[in-house]
C-alpha cells in the first residue's frame, strides 16, 4: 500500500473486500447514522440501536476472525469503514473504534482461546459494549504513575481496588479490558492486564462527564472495591499489561486517525459545496483566492493524512512493528482535523457558527482527536524517541 522503509511495495488500489466493506460503512452511515447524529449530538444519548446494527455489518470486530464473531479483514479495510462512520457522526467511530481496536486487538494478540470465546465474541458482534480502562484520575499521559492496585492472592485470583477515569462507553460497557498496578516497585513492569466483568460485584460507575464533542458517546468514571478477578481472567502475562496497552494503542492510534479523517473529510465535502454555492461581492467565494488558498490546504492535509493513516495500517497488516508510524498518521490526522474543521466554520461564516448546520459539531468532535489515546505531545515525543533511539 506504500512505500515501506527499504522503499519496496508500493500498490495504492484496494481489494475487493476492502471497498466491499467500505460500501457496507458508508451505507449505513448515509442511511442511519448521518440523519440521526444532530439528535445524538444534542441530546447526548448512547445510539444503542445503531451500535447493534453495526456490530450485525461486521463493523464491531473488522479485524477479528471469523470464529471469534468478527468480519476476518484487514486493517486498511478498518480504515476504510471508520473514515465513513465518523464522516456521518465521529461518536458513533469513537464506540466503534474502542470496541475494534482498544478491546478486541489486546484479546486477540495476548488472550487464551478460552478469553477469546468468552469476552470477543459478544464485542464483535455488536451484542455488548467493550471499553479499555487505562487512565486515573492523577495519571494520564504518564500512564505508570497508575495508582489502581491489583493484589494477588494465594489461589493466584487478584483483588482489584481503585479507580479509572474517563472510560469511553464506561456507562454501558459489558466487559473492560483493565490495567492495574500488581507490583508497584516495577513501575512500568510492575502493571498487569485483566478481563472484566461489570456485573460482578465489586465494580461501580461513577459520574459521567459532560464533554465538548462527540457526546453521544458515554464516558465515566468507574471504581473497584474488592473486584476479585479469577486467575482465567488475567491477560498474558503478569507485569506485561503495560506493553500489552501500549501495543494496543499503537493499534487503536490508527482508529483515532480515522476517526479525525472522517470528521475532516466531512467539513471539507460541505466546504467545497458551500464554495461553490455562496455569492459575495458578485461572485462565488470559491473564486476568491484566500478561499482557494484554504481549499487547496484542506485538500493537501486530507490526503497526507489518509496516507499516512494507510501506511500504518498496512505495516501492522504485515505484522511489523508501526509504533512510530500510527503516531506519524495519529498526529497528523487530528492536527488536520481540528484545522480543516476551523476553517469549514470560518469559510462558512455564521452559517459555520449555527447549530442548524454540522460545521459546529465537525468543531467540538475535531478536538478529542488531538486529545485521547495520547495527546498530540506524546505522539510526538513516541516519534522522535523512536527516530532519534534517545529518550
Ligand atoms: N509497544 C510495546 N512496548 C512498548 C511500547 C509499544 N508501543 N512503548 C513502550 N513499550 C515498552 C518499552 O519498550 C519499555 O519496555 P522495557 O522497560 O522492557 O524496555 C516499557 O514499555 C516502558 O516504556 P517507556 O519507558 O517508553 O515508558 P514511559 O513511561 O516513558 O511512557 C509513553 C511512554 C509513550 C509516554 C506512554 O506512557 C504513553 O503512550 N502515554 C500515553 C498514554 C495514552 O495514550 N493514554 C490514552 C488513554 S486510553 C484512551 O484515550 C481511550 C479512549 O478514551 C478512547
Amino acid at each position: 500500500m506504500y512505500c515501506n522503509r527499504r522503499g519496496r511495495n508500493v500498490d495504492f488500489s484496494y481489494t475487493e473486500e476492502q471497498l466491499m466493506l467500505q460500501d457496507v460503512a458508508r451505507r449505513i452511515a448515509q442511511e442511519k447514522i448521518a440523519p440521526s447524529a444532530e439528535h445524538f449530538d444534542r441530546v447526548g444519548e448512547f445510539p444503542l440501536e445503531n451500535i447493534h446494527l453495526l456490530g450485525e455489518n461486521g463493523l464491531m470486530g473488522i479485524e477479528v476472525p471469523v470464529e471469534y464473531g468478527g468480519a476476518g479483514m484487514d486493517s486498511i479495510a478498518y480504515v476504510l469503514a471508520m473514515v465513513e462512520i465518523a464522516a456521518a457522526d465521529a461518536a458513533h467511530s469513537t464506540i466503534m473504534s474502542v470496541n475494534n481496536s482498544l478491546f478486541c486487538n489486546g484479546i486477540l494478540k495476548f488472550g487464551t482461546e478460552e478469553q477469546k470465546q468468552k469476552y470477543v465474541r459478544a464485542i464483535a458482534e455488536g451484542r455488548e459494549i467493550g471499553a479499555f480502562a487505562l487512565t486515573e484520575p492523577q495519571s494520564g499521559s504518564d500512564a505508570t504513575a497508575m495508582r489502581c492496585r491489583a493484589v494477588k492472592q494465594a489461589d493466584g485470583s487478584f483483588v482489584v481496588n481503585g479507580k479509572k477515569s474517563w472510560i469511553t462507553s464506561g456507562p454501558v460497557a459489558k466487559y473492560i479490558v483493565l490495567f492495574a498496578m500488581s507490583e508497584p516497585d516495577r513501575r512500568s513492569h510492575g502493571i498487569t492486564a485483566f478481563l472484566i466483568d461489570t456485573s460482578k460485584p465489586g465494580f461501580h460507575r461513577g459520574k459521567t462527564e459532560p464533554k465538548l464533542g462527540i457526546r453521544a458517546s458515554a464516558t465515566c468514571e468507574i471504581e473497584f472495591q474488592d473486584y476479585v478477578v479469577a486467575p482465567e481472567d488475567v491477560l498474558g502475562t503478569e507485569g506485561d499489561g503495560f506493553k500489552i496497552a501500549m501495543g494496543v494503542l499503537d493499534a487503536g492510534r490508527i482508529g483515532i486517525a480515522s476517526q479525525a479523517i472522517g470528521i475532516a473529510r466531512a467539513a471539507y465535502e460541505a466546504t467545497l459545496a458551500y464554495v461553490r454555492e455562496r455569492k459575495a461581492f458578485g461572485a462565488p467565494i470559491g473564486t476568491f483566492q484566500m478561499t482557494q488558498a484554504k481549499i487547496a490546504d484542506m485538500k493537501c492535509k486530507l490526503d497526507a493524512a489518509l496516507l499516512l493513516t494507510l501506511r500504518a495500517a498496512w505495516l501492522k497488516g504485515q505484522g511489523q512493528r508501526f509504533s512510530t508510524e500510527a503516531a506519524v498518521a495519529k498526529l497528523t490526522a487530528s492536527e488536520a482535523a481540528m484545522w480543516i474543521a476551523h476553517q469549514a466554520v470560518q469559510i462558512h461564516g455564521g452559517m459555520g457558527y449555527s447549530k442548524e448546520m454540522p460545521l459546529e459539531r465537525y468543531f467540538r468532535d475535531a478536538k478529542i482527536t488531538e486529545i485521547y489515546e495520547g495527546t498530540s505531545e506524546i505522539q510526538r515525543m513516541v516519534i522522535a524517541r523512536g527516530e532519534t533511539g534517545l529518550r
